[in-house]
């Protein structure tokens, strides 16, 4: 069984991060979403892995590599444009050949092993394993409709007025027979090539679809606030190992993780928080659910359930930052010179709020 996830795509929901990089890069508790997926399939023994790249797909071998790291194998599939989640398994077909595999979206975090999943589909095959998931809010996601049996009937993507609350979560266990599906079907009114779409073909001509639904935590971290949630949610799980340097009259409470190399100088830390190489935070207050990067630098400001990424110093600000996502190498302080009035500049997309 081989594994194929998908890192291509435009990422405009985390727009102005993802101008500069891949969304699936940005990091949870100050690791790639991405390296997620790839622990998950290979603790599921998926050794044989595609990833599907676009326009970031430098930035994205550079950060993977071989995937030796993992004990797996990596090889990288292109697609051109970001034409569908069914388009991708299109591109992929040279590398899948017609072997079954895991389709894992690689901005997709689950908590629960795949390790069952993997041996239930291996058990027992069928065309199409899909988890579900129920969610508050079903108009997002692909959406399932049962019959009275418990079959699935029925999947509509991102419905306007949604059947049910039974949300598809971005891993998928597919025969190959979805390649049949996918040459059958058409581009949906977005222009994609819909996994959904080529589910529902198998549904339409018999073939075996099972469900199954999760209940442990499930995140598509496509937006700001659903990053911070799987950030929150990681780093409640957190080993504390403070290996780095504390100095001055400092008070750490709660879980906190210290790289080797990072200070911690005449601050309050309350954890869950991890901090990376190099960081430095300097009179300064770090609050629960925070993950700050390598060489970051927090000085005379407070900053709590937020995520800041590698190189960004935020400097005298006085005030305290909350739900934020800052990304690389920004720099947020408080101005000396008079007129006192706040300057910006923000990249496109930016999303500031002001009190
Ligand atoms: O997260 C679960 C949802 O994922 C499902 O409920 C939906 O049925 C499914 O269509 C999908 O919806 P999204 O709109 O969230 O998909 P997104 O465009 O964010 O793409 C998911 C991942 O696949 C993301 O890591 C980018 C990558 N991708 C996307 C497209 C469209 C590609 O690699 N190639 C593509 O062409």
């Amino acid at each position: 069984m081989k594994g194929l996830i998908l890192s291509g795509g435009r990422g405009t929901r985390l727009r102005p991060i993802t101008y500069t990089g891949a969304k699936q890069l940005v990091p949870v508790a100050n690791k790639p979403v991405l390296f997620y997926a790839i622990e998950a399939l290979a603790a599921a023994g998926i050794h044989e892995i595609g990833i599907i790249v676009g326009d970031t797909a430098a930035e994205v071998r550079r950060a993977v590599g071989d995937g030796s790291r993992w004990g797996v194998q990596i090889s990288y599939i292109p697609q051109e444009t970001p034409a569908g989640l069914a388009h991708a398994v299109h591109v992929a077909r040279p590398f899948l050949a017609d072997d079954p595999f895991i389709m894992y979206l690689g901005d997709n975090l689950i908590r629960d092993s795949l390790t069952p999943l993997v041996e239930s589909f291996r058990r027992e095959p069928a065309d199409a394993w899909i988890l579900l998931s129920r969610v508050p809010h079903p108009e997002q996601f692909g959406v399932a409709v049962f019959d009275e049996q418990g079959r699935v009937q029925r999947l509509i993507e991102k419905p306007a007025v949604p059947p049910s609350d039974y949300a598809l979560v971005g891993v998928y266990l597919f025969s190959p027979a979805i390649h049949q599906a996918v040459a059958a079907i058409r581009p949906s009114p977005r222009g994609e090539l819909e996994i959904t779409d080529a589910i529902q073909w198998l549904i339409d001509t018999g073939r075996s679809v099972r469900p199954q639904v999760i209940t442990g935590w499930w995140k598509d971290t496509g937006k700001k606030d659903d990053m911070l949630e799987a950030n929150r949610i990681i780093l409640d799980d957190l080993v504390a190992d403070v290996a780095g340097t504390v100095e001055g009259a400092c008070e750490l409470a709660g879980r906190i993780s210290l790289a080797p190399t990072a200070i911690i100088r005449n601050s309050t830390v309350r954890g869950p928080v991890i901090i990376g190489e190099g960081a430095v935070i300097e009179d300064a207050y770090i609050g629960p659910y925070t993950a700050i990067g390598d060489r970051v630098v927090v000085r005379q400001s407070e900053i709590e359930h937020s995520i800041v990424l590698d190189g960004a110093q935020i400097l005298d600000i006085g005030g305290r930052l909350e739900d934020s996502l800052i990304g690389r190498d920004v720099l947020v302080r408080r101005g000396q010179s008079k007129p006192h009035s706040f300057k910006l500049m923000l990249g496109d997309h930016s999303q500031i709020e002001l009190i």
